[in-house]
């Protein structure tokens, strides 16, 4: 007879289906006797009433735990470390960007609000943020200041972003918002917000978010917003110059 397994022992067929039951079972036995979940303490009552709200809302939709859910907004595992119970309120009563504004009361809020900082304490939900190359971003903005190819006056705004803190809190050309880093990527600035909305923030800052007010004068803020205009406008260059960091970034079967 000449079967396709016509060439392959019963034995050997035999051995190997042996093997296969015993690596089955043996994985079984390693997976439901892993207790690395159970080491963690189970949710509050409070945080549960949360997970429901949070359920029958479909936050999960946008947003994600440990990269997983939807992509439209960011991932929540360490939100509560960044966020606070004003700001909290202050985005799920009114929204913000595409986020919808949800008409929760105050008891669901406070259920949020205890879910996430207990998801907060389970771990570090993205454990490799995005690194862009800074040193080479800074370069970039040098050359352009250095080589005549930017405006005068935003070349006195790049003066400011260099020697100022900026790149110690701002991301540089991040994709969006990145959790290892608390303050947004910079390069979209005025696409996001109005001129006026941005020199008021180079003003008084928001000391509660953790954006210091600049300490410019007048002319330095308007500066500033001649440089945050150039710096979008040369994005995609700027991008292609900095790419070096990329490679050190998360792989492309990961979520960004
Ligand atoms: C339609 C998509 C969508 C849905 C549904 C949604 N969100 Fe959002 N959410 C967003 C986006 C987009 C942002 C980021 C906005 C920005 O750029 O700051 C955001 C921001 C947030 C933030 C601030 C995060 C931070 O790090 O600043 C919190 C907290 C939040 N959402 C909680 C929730 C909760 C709780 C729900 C469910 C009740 C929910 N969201 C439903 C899209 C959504
Ligand atoms: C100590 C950290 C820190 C430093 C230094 C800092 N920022 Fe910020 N900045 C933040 C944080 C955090 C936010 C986001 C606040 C929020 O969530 O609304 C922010 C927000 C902003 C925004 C509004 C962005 C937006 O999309 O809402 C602008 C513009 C801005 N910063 C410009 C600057 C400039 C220019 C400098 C340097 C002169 C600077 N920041 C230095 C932390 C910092």
């Amino acid at each position: 007879m000449n079967t396709p397994s016509g060439d392959f022992p019963t034995s050997r067929r035999k051995s190997l289906m042996a093997f296969l039951v015993t690596a089955f079972v043996l994985q079984t036995f390693l997976v439901y006797s892993d207790d690395t979940g159970r080491l963690l303490p189970p949710l509050s009552e409070k945080a549960l009433e949360g997970r429901a709200v949070w359920l029958s809302n479909n936050c999960q939709a946008c947003h994600q735990f440990y990269g997983m859910g939807g992509f439209l907004g960011p991932d929540l595992t360490n939100a509560a470390a960044r966020l606070d119970r004003a700001r909290l309120d202050e985005v799920l009563t009114n929204g913000v960007a595409q986020m919808p504004a949800f008409h929760l009361s105050d008891t669901e809020i406070s259920g949020i609000e205890a879910y996430l900082r207990e998801m907060d304490g389970t771990g570090i939900g993205q454990a490799r943020a995005p690194l862009p190359d800074l040193p080479a971003f800074r370069g970039a903005i040098r050359d352009a200041i250095d080589g005549g190819k930017m405006p005068a006056e935003a070349s006195k705004g790049g003066e400011g972003f260099l020697s100022g803190a900026c790149t110690g809190c701002h991301a540089a050309l991040a994709p969006r918002r990145i959790g290892a880093y608390l303050a947004p990527d910079l390069s979209s600035a005025v696409n996001d917000l109005s001129d006026d909305e941005i020199l008021t923030v180079l003003e008084v800052g928001r000391p509660a978010l953790g954006m210091p007010p600049a300490g410019f004068s007048a002319s330095q803020r308007g500066a500033m917003l001649a440089f945050l205009r150039w710096l979008a406008a040369n994005r995609t260059q700027l991008q292609e110059r900095t790419r070096g960091g990329d490679s050190e970034g998360i792989p492309w079967w990961e979520f960004r």
